[in-house]
This record gives structure tokens, sequence and C-alpha cells, in this order.
């Protein structure tokens, strides 16, 4: 019989490669999705016409128990977050709830659903659950480059919430011997990134004024620094993670680091253009507190997982400026448009 998987965050970028790997692997997959006319459902639908889709919410426990008794899986992978960091100084009761209590709910959704209880001991037959934990904890970083026992510092309301939901996994896993991993995944970006942020509005804003659809482009602080690396490497290592013989947290990124300037440079240089000449320095798109560098040590992956990334930044910011370059000369909308490469 096939294996099932649970996706919470279906509809986002990281959800859509997942869920192509493990149906290319065989699996039936279910999306968890959210809201009673979700425009970001039929985009999703297009691409991943194989998925099946379960409404539910991660504010809704009774929601997630529900999908959970109606999917079945063999293992639940929670994509599902308000991810984008400075929304979550506007919205911080709203983070807390979704991106920390959201992963309270679901692993309680799997325990009840499963009849685990304190003391269990066997993990065979368990729901295997994966926690989208993020660089994003380590903040201002206590040591460079970071790996799984890298203290956390986190300097957003959107970092205290995923430290949240990574300690509650781990604690799931202690108090209940469930198979419940965090990965702790660098920045990592693709044609289908959000458009808000940095690589994607950096390749976007390149491609529009190469299109002459747009004259200058705005940005923040150019000197943070990024590990960052292609979203369809990363999704293979979470299903790694969850193959493993035992149940264990991974640091994933690449061990390199680029600043916000180089990344500017890489996609103005793709698109033939002089990056000088356009972008405009805004003090309003600086954070209230900055992460200012992020360096992954994925040692422990490559060596228990055998998992490496494949595509390096240049070729990334070049394959994101060439999808954004045809979009756009295609007359398509990144903001509204249905269609996703
Ligand atoms: P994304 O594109 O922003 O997708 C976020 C997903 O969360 C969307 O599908 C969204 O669904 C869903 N969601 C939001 N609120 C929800 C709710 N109340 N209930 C259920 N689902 C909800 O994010 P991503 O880049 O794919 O990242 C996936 C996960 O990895 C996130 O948890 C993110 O925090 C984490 N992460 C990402 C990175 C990275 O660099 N990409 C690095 C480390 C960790 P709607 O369409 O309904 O809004
Ligand atoms: N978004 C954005 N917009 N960022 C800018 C801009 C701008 O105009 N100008 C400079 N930056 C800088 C930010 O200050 C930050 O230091 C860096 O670019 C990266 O910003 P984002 O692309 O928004 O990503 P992030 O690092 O804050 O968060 C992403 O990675 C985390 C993992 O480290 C998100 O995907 C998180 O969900 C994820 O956990």
């Amino acid at each position: 019989m096939a294996r099932r998987a649970l996706i919470t965050g279906i509809t986002g970028q990281d959800g859509s490669y997942l869920a192509e790997h493990l149906l290319a692997q065989g699996y039936e997959v279910w999306g968890l999705a959210r809201g009673q006319a979700n425009p970001r459902v039929s985009r999703m639908r297009k691409l991943l016409a194989d998925v099946q889709v379960v409404r539910g919410d991660l504010l809704d426990q009774g929601s997630l128990i529900s999908a959970v008794e109606r999917v079945q899986p063999d293992e639940v992978y929670n994509l599902g977050a308000i991810s984008f960091v400075p929304m979550s100084w506007e919205q911080a009761e709203l983070t807390a709830e979704v991106t920390g209590m959201g992963v309270l709910r679901m692993l309680e959704a799997i325990r009840v659903c499963s009849g685990v209880s304190r003391g269990s001991s066997s993990r065979s037959g368990q729901i295997r659950f994966y926690q989208a934990s993020s660089s994003e904890m380590f903040g201002q970083v206590t040591e460079t480059p970071q790996n799984e026992r890298t203290g956390f510092h986190p300097r957003s309301p959107y970092g205290v919430a995923k430290a949240y939901g990574h300690f509650l996994t781990q604690n799931y896993r202690e108090s209940y011997g469930m198979y419940a991993v965090s990965g702790i995944l660098f920045n990592h970006e693709s044609p289908r990134r959000g458009a808000e942020f940095v690589t994607r509005k950096v390749t976007l804003g390149a491609a529009r004024i190469k299109l002459g659809l747009a004259t200058e482009l705005r940005l923040g602080n150019l000197e943070a620094r990024r590990d960052w690396g292609f979203a369809g490497d990363y999704v293979r290592a979470m299903h790694l993670m969850l193959q493993a013989a035992a149940p264990e947290d991974y640091v994933i990124g690449t061990g390199r680091m680029k600043s916000v300037r180089d990344l500017v440079e890489a996609a103005f240089t793709a698109a033939g253009l002089d990056w000088e000449q356009y972008v405009v320095l805004d003090q309003t798109l600086h954070r209230p507190a900055e992460v200012d560098l992020l360096c992954a040590d994925p040692k422990k992956a490559r060596v228990q997982l055998g998992w490496e990334p494949t595509v390096s930044f240049d070729d990334l910011v070049a394959m994101m400026v060439e999808s954004d370059l045809r979009l756009l000369s295609n007359g398509g909308d990144p903001d509204q448009d249905s269609s996703w490469p």
C-alpha cells in the first residue's frame, strides 16, 4: 500500500515542492488547506492535480483532529506558518497562535488520534511528525557556523514562536516517545518563493526594470548575510529525516553565506543591468531587531542522511531571474497569478 503523507502549508513554496517529491516517491499526498475560497488552493491544484485536499486550520484544534482521523497518515509534515518575519511584529499574537501554538495543536491531534500516552515505548506503527523549524531561532548568533547544538537567541516574534514549536516537538518526543523531529532549515528559495521575501523581491525587481515595467527597487539592509539554498533540495531533507531509524533534529543549509548586496549584484547581473543605477535604500524597510548573519553547519545531515545541496547560489539566482523574466514577459502577475513554474 502507498504510504500516506499529510502536509500543512500545502499552498506555500515548500508544500508544493514537498508534495511533488513525495508523489514521485509513490506516496498518497494530502494537503491541509484553510479558508472558504482560498485562491492559493486553486493555484496549488493546477500544479499538483494528484494532491488531495482536506480542510483545516492550525488555529482550530478540532479541524486538525478531523484531518488526521480522515487521512490516517503515516507521516505529517507541519509546514503551515505565518512565515514572513516583518509580519510577526505587526501581528505578533497571530504569529504566536499559528506558528507556535499551531505546532502544539498538530502534535495533540496526532497524539489523540493515535492513542499515544505517557510512557509509550514502541515507536512502530506511529505517525511520524516533521516540524519546520528555522535558522531564525539562532537570531543573534552565538557561534558561526550554526549546528544542532548552537544556542538560540531569536530576534523576532516569528523566531520566538518557532523556538516554542521546536522545543515542544522535542518535548513530545521525550514525553510520549513520539517519532517527532525538527528540521532547522536555513533560507531556501525558488521561482515559487513569495514576492515579499528578499530573494524574490530582488529577482522580480530586476526583471521588472529589465522589461521597462519599473524604474527602481527599494530595499532595506543590504549588509545582512544569509545561507541561501534551493527549496527543491531542502524538501528532500525533510523526507529523509522521517525515514531515519531514530528521530533526531538536523540543521539544513549550504554552509555558504552571501549578503543581500551580493544577491542584488548577482540578480541584476543575470538580467544584464548595473544594480547601482536602480536600487534605492529605504530605512522604513529595516527591522526593529535584525538577524545579521546565518550560516549552517550541515555536517550531521550529510553524514547521517547523505543529504547534499545541488544548486549553487549563482545558479539559484539565475534560475529565479530567468523565471521572473518569462513570467512577466507573458503578462503574468506574481502577486495575483494562478500560474506557478
Ligand atoms: P510559505 O510559502 O509562506 O507558506 C506558508 C504556508 O502556511 C501557506 O501554505 C499558508 O497557507 C500556511 N498557513 C498560514 N496560516 C495558516 C493557518 N492558520 N493554518 C494552516 N496553514 C496556514 O512558507 P514556506 O517558505 O513554504 O515555508 C514552509 C515552512 O518552513 C514555514 O513553517 C516556514 O516558517 C518554515 N521555514 C521556511 C524557510 C524558508 O526559507 N522558506 C526556512 C526555515 C523555515 P495559506 O495559503 O492558506 O496562507
Ligand atoms: N523581505 C525583505 N525585503 N528583506 C530585506 C529587504 C527587503 O526589502 N531589504 C533587506 N532585507 C533583508 C532582511 O532585513 C533580512 O536580513 C534578509 O534580507 C532576508 O529577509 P527575508 O528574505 O525576508 O528572509 P528572513 O531571513 O527574514 O526569513 C526567511 O528565512 C527564515 C530562515 O532563516 C523566511 O523564509 C522565514 O520564514 C525563515 O524561517
